[in-house]
Formats: C-alpha cells, structure tokens, sequence
C-alpha cells in the first residue's frame, strides 16, 4: 500500500497555518503529533452530543458514553494484541502509567531488590523509580548507552541479575531516535524472573508493537503522540500481574463495596481506575488508532525512514553541524548542534522562518550529560511531513547559521 501524502495531510486543519508570512513546518512530532480531522470531528461530537459521565448511569447518555468508552479500549486492546480489554488501563499518559506501576508494583519489592532503567531513559522513566527505590530501600541500576546513543549491552547479563525484579527501558529514545533491542531485554528479563515495562511513548506512531508477540509485562504511552488528545494515556499490563499489584489511588468506579471499616477492590481494569477519567480523551484516542489503523504502518515506518534518511543526508553537508544519536536502527528523530552557535539560537531562528523544532534536553539531562553538551536541537517527523518540508528546513537553518556566526 503507497500513501497519499498529500492527501493526508489534507486531514490535518492545523497544516494549513502560516506562521507570520511562512508556512507552518512542523517538526516537533516527537513533543506532540498533530490531530486529524476525524479526531477533532470526534471529540466535539462527544461534547455537542454525547456528554454524561461512565460507569453510572441508566439514562440514555450515560450508556452512550460508556459504551463508547469501553469500545475504544477494546481498539485499542487489539492495535497492541492485548489479550483482554481488562488488561488495557487507561491512564492520563506515559507519566501517569509508569507512576502507577513504580508505586504499585513498587510495593510488592523489598529492600535491597533491583530495578534496572537506562542512561537513555526520558525523565519519566527515571524519577518514578528513583521515588519508590528511595522509599523502599531498593536498588536503582542503569544500562550504560555508547557514543552512538544505543545501550550498552557489554555487562547486561551481570545488571540482569537475580536480584533484577523490575526492567523499565524506552523502546525508541525521544531525544535520539534509537529504537531499542527490547525483545533481547525482555528475553534475559524473563530468565531471572524479572518483569519489564516497555516505554512505547515514541513508538506506536511509528511501528506496531504486539505486546503478546514481545511479551512485555507492562507497556505505556501517550495518546497526544499517536494523533490523540493530551491528557489520556495507555498503560498494559498482563493481568496476573495487574492482580498481585494494589491499587494506585482510591477512589469512586475502583471498588466493590465501601464501609466505614473496610473497602473491597473492583476487578481490572477499574481497579487502577480511580474516580471519573478522561471520557472523552479515551474516546478520542480509540478514534485517533481507528484513523491510524486504515493506513499500512510498515509503509509509514518505510517513509518516514526515507525523511531520515534524507533529512540526514542534507543535515551533514551544514558545515560543524553534529548529530547526537547515529545508531544503525533509528526512527525519525534527528538531534543535532552547530558548532558555535546555541540551540535555543537556532530553534528561535527557525521559528522566525515558520519551522517547529525542540530545543533542549528533552527531558533526558542524563543524556546530555553524557555527551557534556546542555541540550540539542531536534527534528522529529511524521508522516504527514515531506522532502520539500526538509529542503524548507534546511534553507532556514543555513540562513539561522550566517546570522548567528
Ligand atoms: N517527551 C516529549 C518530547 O520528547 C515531550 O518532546
């Protein structure tokens, strides 16, 4: 299957933006995706239409909305392969899913037990753990990355170790682009026992994951990066382990019965699901995979490889520009510095030009660290994005550079 590119961009209203006299160019994909038009059709329906809360009612609107609530959890269930809808719990995103298993699965630990991360993990997958590993006494471990920004796997059979209760590493880096060997993690995880959480922020928009085929534990993203609302998010999780894990809040829909001595936990997915969500972020997010699924994402993965592609090549030719992240398997993010000149710099010159760039750590200081520079600038696509885009990009950024050398 090809795709229309420019067809689909036709779905996009905010692709249409001039930016002062130039037209938007936006590359920040990596911050947030854009919404389709049957998304944003889709969520004023709800609001002009459909509004009650779930879970709660017998009126007319009340079913309406829970059943169109369950319904998107059930795309969403099977764009991951989840094997129950019950495993599917929905969340306020990345965030909030790898709090909810740091401080719940987190309890089941003990002192001295070890949780493993990455050098390269987002912020997110850090401070939760170092929260619960400070709490409970537990170890917090991490895998080295290399001058390429891939992990480290040199010492991996010595980190996953018998202690190793807990693996929590990022599919595809937000700041490098490097798309992870999970399966190989997951694998030497499973020997020791040890569970692991996939942190799909950055790759469901670009590649499938089918979580039973991988057989993660736990895997968590955001709906806004998948062409989704902000403010919901997924987490999976395999529904044994979901059992043993207590719940993360209290609250209205999580329980079976409430007295003033005691309280009995609802089943899954409701347990992890205190008070009222979302409503209409998890209906958005069902209708944003419903849009994504009509397209063949192996041709996506083959485009947007192409706009790296060539997005690089042309990138290289800019005299002392250097890209952070070179490894062999990498999706569609480039970041990147000029010699001489500072991202912030750059990023605010591009704007000036109408282009949508990051500028900074991205969330990611150990990274950064690493490479002792304070921040890059990125460039993440889509595959609403397209060569001339690139070609725009470029013009901007040589333009940025005689000004500010
Ligand atoms: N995690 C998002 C990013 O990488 C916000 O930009």
């Amino acid at each position: 299957m090809t795709l229309d590119i420019s067809a689909i961009r036709k779905e996009f209203p905010i692709l249409k933006t001039s930016i002062g006299k130039y037209p938007l160019i936006y590359f920040d994909n990596g911050a947030t995706a854009q919404k389709p038009q049957a998304v944003i059709d889709c969520i004023n329906q709800y609001y002009q239409a459909e509004n009650a809360n779930i879970h709660r009612g017998v009126h007319h609107l009340s079913q309406l909305a829970t059943e169109k609530y369950e319904a998107a959890r059930g795309v969403i269930k099977s764009y991951i392969n989840a094997a129950h809808d019950y495993e599917v719990i929905f969340t306020k995103g990345t965030t909030d899913g790898i709090n909810l298993v740091a401080q719940s699965f987190g309890k089941l630990l003990q002192p001295g037990d070890e949780i493993l991360i990455s050098q390269m993990e987002h912020h997110s997958n850090i401070v939760p753990w170092q929260m619960i590993a400070e709490e409970r006494g537990l170890q917090l471990r991490y895998i080295p990355i290399n001058e390429r920004g891939e992990l480290d796997l040199t010492t991996i059979d010595e980190l996953i170790n018998n202690n190793t209760k807990i693996v929590a590493i990022t599919h595809i880096s937000n700041a490098l682009g490097t798309i992870n060997p999970i399966e190989e993690i997951i694998e030497k995880s499973h020997k020791v026992g040890a569970k692991v959480l996939i942190d799909a922020a950055q790759s469901l928009q670009h590649t499938t994951v089918d979580v039973q085929k991988i057989d993660c534990d736990f895997l968590v993203f955001s709906g806004h990066k998948i062409f989704g609302p902000t403010g919901v998010g997924i987490l999976y999780g395999k529904e044994d382990v979901l059992n043993q894990m207590p719940p993360y809040q209290g609250g209205g829909d999580m329980i079976k019965t409430v007295t003033l001595e005691k309280t009995t936990y609802n089943n899954l997915p409701h347990k992890f699901e205190a008070g009222t969500p979302n409503i209409v972020g998890g209906i958005g997010l069902g209708k944003a995979i419903e849009w994504l699924s009509q397209f063949d994402l192996e041709a996506i993965a083959q485009y947007e490889q192409e706009l790296l592609d060539y997005a690089t090549e042309k990138l290289l030719k800019i005299e002392g520009l250097k890209i952070f992240g070179t490894s062999a398997k990498k999706c569609a993010t480039i970041s990147f510095l000029i010699d001489n000149t500072h991202p912030y710099d750059v990023g605010t010159l591009l704007n000036q030009q109408g282009i949508a760039v990051r500028t900074g750590h991205h969330c990611t200081q150990p990274i950064m660290d690493f490479y002792k520079i304070p921040g890059t600038i990125r460039a993440s696509f889509s595959f609403y994005n397209t060569k001339e885009e690139i070609d725009l990009f470029i013009g901007a950024l040589n333009k940025a550079v005689m000004m500010l050398k």
